[in-house]
């Protein structure tokens, strides 16, 4: 682990799970824990659940689960090491300076000053657009029907119109010109001297997924060319590896995204309450885009403009999309040009309909291409199928392909066999696309079978974790050993320790854990549903002495298969089954 485990200990205890959660999550306090709307899966019902004594969380609806780094690796998308700088930060903990050549150190500084620069300039332009210089710009958004919450929101402003305006504000706050010029705030040229890169424009500061400003784009408040404006390319500022939006997307409920073209497009969305919108910038929609997307959802839907350009386009991106593993639908706007002009026109409830009725991007491309063929003629139709078989080449999964290849011929009236035969042959021609990683859902699938040992051995550590006291009185019977499972062997290690010294912190056992799939997995262990507590003294004795022997029995039979010669296993397995007589004839009180 990068961060000693003593250091990371303590940040933990400094920052109160309920607090943390609070600040993104609506928690009510029902018995001992706390309750609410879980921010991972959509529920209309709480079942997302906080606990201040365990120091976790956990949802039981979609399974996700831990401690407080868990959550803002979750929420977030973070990495342990930024989950754990984050939270240091919160509770005023220094954290130990890595050891930075001096080089990384040079270009650290470089992409802050960066950084900061534009930072200032976001905030300038922000303050111009609310004087009296900037009533022009204000004016003209106001115009295009933004309310005063999501100019705010978006921190949008206003360049003056002298063009020495910004760089003569910033260089008088001490910014070097050599700074400036390459953030793309400036321009440095024999002739001019220095000169503004944005002037009369309204100001769209593009923010990376932690809100930082890595760029702008200006639109001229009118007709004039160009209409937009961007930043270059500079150390903090990929425009193939940003998304527009992506810092408020990140965190929107929604189960899928919305990409479209433009910046207006996606301010207005969001006004709509889609907050899940993103756009490119001002570039084409690239793979480290997809990649970005993947992160947080597989499902995408396309918002392009509806225009030839604009149907390029998707086009475009639906084979990205593809490639990336992530489904594509289309949003039909017609009669309207985008999705602004859509919402303004018809409202958020028509666009959430069009939504629902997004088409299927294989069946948009083919309508895009039977634009191109005369159907009527049965040498054009020929050559429509011959097209739409290569394109059906594309699924490489041959359930998937059989599917389209069935609602193809289904669509297009074309016999099945045929059709199947004709993708048969351009397959064997050209090969089937490669085989695609599909990303794993964030969300998991719940009811799934587990099976007894399983089962039985998670029952046990979250019955141990809750009546701590019992562990005095299984501990000559069970031991880390017979957790058959790896992770949870792993737990019950850390669990025992701490019940030996008698301060067992279930929150603690999870950080031991960095990756965010095995802390959501320990996280579950402690939250296993114990049988009720209505139910009598004698029937939880019961159920807690099945619990054990059947910890015990799966352990003893998996020690017996693995034994063969070697000693240590064979030791297990004779007092294992020692263990395990004596267990079924002893009688365990609950008290
Ligand atoms: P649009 O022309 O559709 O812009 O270009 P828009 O965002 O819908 O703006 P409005 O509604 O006309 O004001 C889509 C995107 O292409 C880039 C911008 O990122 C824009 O948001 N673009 C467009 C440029 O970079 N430069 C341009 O001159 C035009
Ligand atoms: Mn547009």
């Amino acid at each position: 682990m990068y961060y000693p485990e003593e250091l990371v200990e303590e940040i933990r205890m400094k920052n109160d799970i309920v607090d943390v959660i609070s600040g993104y999550v609506r928690l009510q306090r029902k018995g001992s824990s706390h309750f609410g709307l879980c921010p991972f899966h959509n529920e209309k019902s709480p079942s997302f659940s906080v606990s201040q004594s365990k120091q976790m969380y956990y949802c039981f609806g979609c399974g996700a689960g831990g401690n407080v780094f868990t959550f803002l690796m979750e929420y977030e998308h973070a990495s342990f090491q930024e989950a754990v700088q984050t939270l240091a930060e919160r509770a005023g903990v220094q954290l130990p300076q890595a050891e930075w050549s001096e080089e990384m150190k040079q270009k650290e500084s470089r992409r802050a000053r960066l950084l900061a620069v534009n930072k200032e300039a976001a905030r300038y332009f922000y303050y111009l657009l609310r004087k009296k210089e900037g009533e022009q710009g204000l004016r003209y958004l106001l115009g295009r029907q933004l309310r005063e919450e999501t100019i705010k929101k978006f921190g949008l402003g206003y360049a003056s119109k002298y063009s020495d305006d910004l760089t003569g504000y910033l260089k008088h706050r001490g910014y070097q010109d050599e700074l400036l010029r390459e953030a793309g705030l400036c321009t440095i040229s024999e002739k001019y001297g220095t000169q503004d890169k944005f002037w009369n424009r309204v100001m769209f500061p593009i923010q990376d997924g932690n809100h930082r400003v890595i760029g702008f784009g200006g639109r001229v408040m009118g007709d004039g060319t160009p209409k937009y404006l961007n930043s270059p390319e500079t150390p903090i500022f990929d425009k193939s590896r940003n998304l527009y939006g992506l810092n408020f997307a990140r965190t929107s409920r929604a189960s899928n995204m919305i990409l479209c073209e433009g910046y207006m497009d996606v301010i207005a969305m969001h006004q709509a309450g889609f907050s899940q919108a993103v756009a490119s910038l001002g570039t084409a929609f690239t793979q480290g885009q997809a990649a970005l997307i993947r992160r947080y959802t597989d499902q995408v839907l396309l918002s392009y403009d509806n225009d030839g350009a604009g149907v390029k386009a998707a086009l475009r991106a639906i084979g990205i999309l593809r490639e990336s593993g992530l489904t594509g639908k289309v949003i039909h706007l017609e009669p309207y040009k985008d999705p602004d002009e859509l919402i303004k026109n018809l409202g958020a409830e028509e666009f959430g309909k069009r939504m629902e009725q997004a088409e299927n991007s294989f069946f948009f491309e083919l309508r895009i291409l039977e634009r191109e063929y005369d159907l009527a003629d049965p040498d054009g139709r020929t050559r429509f199928q011959q097209e739409a078989a290569r394109k059906l080449c594309n699924f490489s999964e041959a359930v998937e392909r059989e599917n389209y290849i069935e609602a193809t011929a289904e669509k297009y009236r074309i016999g099945f066999e045929n059709l199947r035969r004709l993708v048969g042959s351009y397959a064997a021609k050209e090969g089937l696309a490669k085989e695609i990683i599909r990303p794993k859902s964030g969300i998991q699938k719940k009811n799934t079978p587990e099976d007894g040992a399983r089962r039985a051995q998670r029952l046990l550590i979250t019955w141990l974790s809750e009546e701590t006291g019992l562990y005095q009185k299984v501990k000559r019977y069970i031991s880390p050993q017979d957790f058959t499972i790896e992770l949870y062997r792993q737990v019950a290690e850390r669990m025992f320790e701490a019940l030996e010294r008698g301060s067992l912190e279930p929150a603690s056992v999870i950080s031991q854990f960095e990756d965010e799939e095995q802390q959501r997995e320990a996280a579950a262990l402690f939250h296993t549903k114990l049988p009720v507590l209505e139910q009598t003294k004698k029937e939880r004795e019961k159920a807690f002495h099945d619990i054990l022997v059947s910890v015990k029995t799966y352990s003893y039979e998996y020690d017996s298969g693995q034994a063969g010669n070697d000693m240590d296993a064979l030791r297990r397995v004779i007092e294992g089954k020692k263990a395990l007589e004596e267990l079924k004839n002893t009688h365990i009180s609950l008290d």
